[in-house]
């Protein structure tokens, strides 16, 4: 495994990080393909023994499950210290709002309850998982401030945002002296380059590190049209909304894909996960058997050519937004975003 440094951070990141998604009760929440706990065991021990220390997991996965089983997992079979915990939290509530919670005591509650998930103390990252257009950024700001402040997280990243709202975001966490994001998950794989307009630059410039999610396109990027049959690539409906539409289209990409990886004698899988270390951090994989976490292990061994690079990405066309991005935006067009407390708040605290 290699290893590298988390954008402005001083966390040692291995260049995998182990999505997990793919963990949890599947009786629980959004994905009915999870594993249980004693498969994810076995795969969280399988990676630790291939030198990976950084995992992805979030309050909404299967209700907290996937943060309990990782928790659970990482206190049996690894030490605290060595490891990179990130986590993520929602946008305020419905509930919230109407109860005029603000987004400081919002983030408090959130965190206090991911930790207790994962029988923690603190997380080396905590990650907004997708713009909150209700709260005033300031709030959501101050909230993740004091929780670095409180010890209860090391350092904050932020998920699912186009690059203005992180810009404008860090400049004002700048101006008030509050903890700024270090790093941006975003949709990024060989068959969804959108990031590669705004973010990619973006975070060059300002070294924040990249940690791509489904960068292997939920498995697309992983073997050939109808190669499928897993149980969730029959099931997983949220994958097959980011995908389907352009499946014509990206064929051409990922049969690429299956011809250098015959040329290489390597899996396709090693090929789509080789191309995206040459562009970001570390991309978040998921795995829900053994083999996926050695396969994606497997790749950070594989060096493409510059040829081979421009061979995979020549027929890449712009694709429309797609899952959690095509909603980043206000629920009514005429709404702008509040950025600060001095002005009018939406949902201020009663
Ligand atoms: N921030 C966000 O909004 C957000 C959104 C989505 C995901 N994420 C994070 O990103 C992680 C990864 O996302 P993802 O699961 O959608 O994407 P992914 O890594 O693109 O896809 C994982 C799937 O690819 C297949 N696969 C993985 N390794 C393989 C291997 N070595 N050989 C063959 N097939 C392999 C498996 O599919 P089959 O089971 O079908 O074989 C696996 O379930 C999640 O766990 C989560 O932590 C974040």
């Amino acid at each position: 495994m290699k290893f590298t440094k988390l954008g402005n951070s001083d966390l040692n990141v291995s260049r995998i990080c182990l999505g997990c998604m793919g963990f949890g009760d599947p009786g629980r929440g959004q994905h009915s393909w999870t594993v249980d706990e004693e498969q994810t065991r076995g795969i969280i021990r399988r990676s630790l023994e291939l030198g990976v220390n950084f995992y992805d997991t979030a309050i909404a996965y299967q209700s907290g499950t996937s943060e309990q089983y990782l928790g659970r997992a990482l206190r049996d079979f690894a030490k605290r210290e060595d490891m990179v915990v990130a986590t993520k939290f929602l946008p305020r509530t419905p509930e919230e709002i109407e109860k005029g919670v603000s987004g400081q005591r919002h983030i408090e509650t959130m965190i206090d309850t991911s930790l207790k998930n994962l029988g923690m103390d603190y997380v080396d990252l905590y990650i907004c998982h997708m713009w909150d257009w209700q709260t005033p950024i300031y709030d959501i700001l101050e909230g993740l401030n004091n929780a670095v402040k409180a010890g209860k997280t090391r350092y904050i990243g932020i998920s699912n945002c186009f690059a203005w709202q992180i810009a404008k975001a860090n400049a004002l966490a700048e101006k008030e002296g509050f903890a700024k994001f270090v790093s941006v998950q975003g949709h990024y794989n060989l068959i969804f380059r959108e990031e590669e307009r705004e973010m990619v630059p973006y975070c060059a410039e300002e070294n924040i590190a990249l940690t791509p999610y489904s960068a292997l396109a939920s498995g697309r990027l992983s073997r050939l049209p109808g190669e499928g049959g897993t149980k969730r690539a029959e099931e997983d409906v949220y994958a097959k909304f980011k995908y389907d539409a352009t499946a014509q289209q990206d064929g051409v990409i990922i049969s690429r894909v299956a011809e250098l990886a015959r040329k290489h004698g390597v899996t396709m899988t090693e090929i789509s996960l080789a191309w995206l270390l040459t562009k970001a951090t570390s991309p978040v994989v998921g795995a829900t058997k053994l083999h996926h976490i050695e396969g994606a292990a497997k790749a950070t061994e594989l060096a493409l050519t510059d040829d081979e690079i421009t061979y995979l990405e020549e027929p890449y066309l712009p694709h429309p937004l797609a899952g959690v991005m095509a909603q980043n935006k206000p629920a009514n067009a005429k709404e702008k975003h509040v950025w600060s407390t001095g002005d009018q708040k939406i949902g201020a605290e009663k």
